[in-house]
């Protein structure tokens, strides 16, 4: 879904330690990247170190990016933004640092399915047929969860303390209309899922083909692209 990004100047909006951000670099744009943890950002500038993809890190929030307006030809937000608490500001911020003409593209758990209640229906076999989903329109708003990736080897899981992570949750109303609010227009939205031959290898993810756990979304910033862009 990322269009081409050879050539253009982005943003990485809360990158972690830069795993995203690095496949960016990886198709030829010219990256910077913001998070709010100096420990990530220390993680991904070792990363830049060893290898490196000209990618220049910073730990800033992404409701107060330090950079001045219509700075980036695009920004991502690799399943950041749903871990922001001052989630109202962060498209409008996001939107402000674009040049007119770019877009903005981000990935976050989906609302509708990743709702304050959540529990799988199984089958007889441990096949989930169905989520159980309730408390959509309460948004939580810092409410403390913990979890560690299902994918991992259980070898690698053994003895992991499980990470904490607060969540704050909207209506897919409530995220669309952020982006429709700060300016930018929607331009593409995907839901992926697992694909058949996926889940035959990692049946673990099968879960993942019975309703949506991801929202993708595009949106681009209105007026005309400049000759520089
Ligand atoms: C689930 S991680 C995703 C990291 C990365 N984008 C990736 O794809 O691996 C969410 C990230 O959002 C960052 N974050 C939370 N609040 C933030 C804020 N106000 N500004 C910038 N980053 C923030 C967290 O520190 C964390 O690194």
């Amino acid at each position: 879904m990322l269009p081409d990004v050879q050539g253009l100047k982005g943003l990485d909006i809360g990158c972690g330690e830069g795993h995203n951000t690095r496949l960016l670099a990886r198709r030829g744009a010219s990256v910077t990247a913001v998070d709010i943890s100096e420990v990530f950002v220390q993680h991904a500038r070792q990363l830049e170190e060893t290898e490196p993809l000209g990618i220049h890190y910073l730990a800033a929030s992404a409701v107060e990016l330090p950079f001045p307006a219509s700075t980036f030809d695009f920004a991502t937000g690799f399943m950041s933004f749903m871990d922001i608490p001052e989630t109202e500001g962060v498209l409008a911020e996001a939107c402000r640092v674009l040049k007119p003409g770019g877009f903005l593209q981000f990935s976050i758990t989906h609302p509708c399915y990743d709702t304050p209640h959540r529990r799988n229906l199984r089958d007889e076999k441990g096949v989930t047929y169905a989520i159980e989903v309730g408390d959509y329109f309460r948004n939580l708003d810092g409410d403390i969860v913990q979890w560690l990736f299902s994918a991992a080897p259980a070898k690698v899981r053994e003895g992991l303390p499980l990470f904490k992570v607060p969540r704050f949750t909207r209506t897919l109303g409530q995220w669309l209309n952020l982006v429709i609010d700060s300016g930018l227009r929607l331009e593409r939205i995907e839901e992926p899922r697992p694909s058949d031959q996926v889940v035959s290898r990692r049946p673990e993810l099968q879960d993942a083909q019975v309703v949506a756990y991801f929202l993708h979304v595009r949106a681009r910033k209105p007026g005309e692209k400049t000759a520089s862009q």
